[in-house]
């Protein structure tokens, strides 16, 4: 089984961005967490991480017949992507949306979320720890 993460604008700079809302923890405990993951479930994964919407559309085109799961953070284009919702409908890998921070908690603008409406479930406000989370749902789902 292989599962791809993807992850939107900015993630990039965790531990450094807004830390009281999205932790201390850095993008490169991010990348731990999910290699010892992966490698605790025993499935291969690819980690992408990309600032611009269209390469992310491109990334989760190039899923299909790649990937078994998908774990995604569309961070700022959540609220905003019909692009990447429309790419998840259309390869339609089993997806799980994560969102490190309680989203529901925040401003109005963030309880919106497109690319949610062809995810099989979200995970918010777990810190990084929601796509540990992500990854063993998908994995006990759909590992054969
Ligand atoms: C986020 C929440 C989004 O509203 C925000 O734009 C992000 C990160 C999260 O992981 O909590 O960049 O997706």
């Amino acid at each position: 089984m292989k599962i791809l993460v993807l992850n939107g604008p900015n993630i990039n700079m965790l531990g450094i961005r807004e830390p009281g809302i999205y932790g201390k923890q850095s993008f490169q405990d991010l990348l731990f967490l999910l290699k010892d993951t992966a490698t605790e479930l025993g499935v291969e994964f690819e980690q992408y991480q990309s600032n611009h919407e269209g390469d992310l559309v491109d990334k989760i085109q190039s899923a299909f017949g790649n990937a078994d799961g998908i774990v995604i953070n569309p961070a700022a284009y959540t609220h905003t992507s019909i692009a990447i919702l429309d790419a998840l409908k259309s390869v339609g890998i089993p997806a799980v949306e994560v969102h490190i921070s309680d989203v529901d908690a925040r401003e109005s603008f963030r309880q919106i979320s497109y690319a949610g409406l062809a995810c099989e479930k979200a995970i918010k406000g777990q810190g990084i720890d929601g796509y540990r989370q992500a990854m063993e749902y998908l994995v006990f789902k759909y590992k054969k």
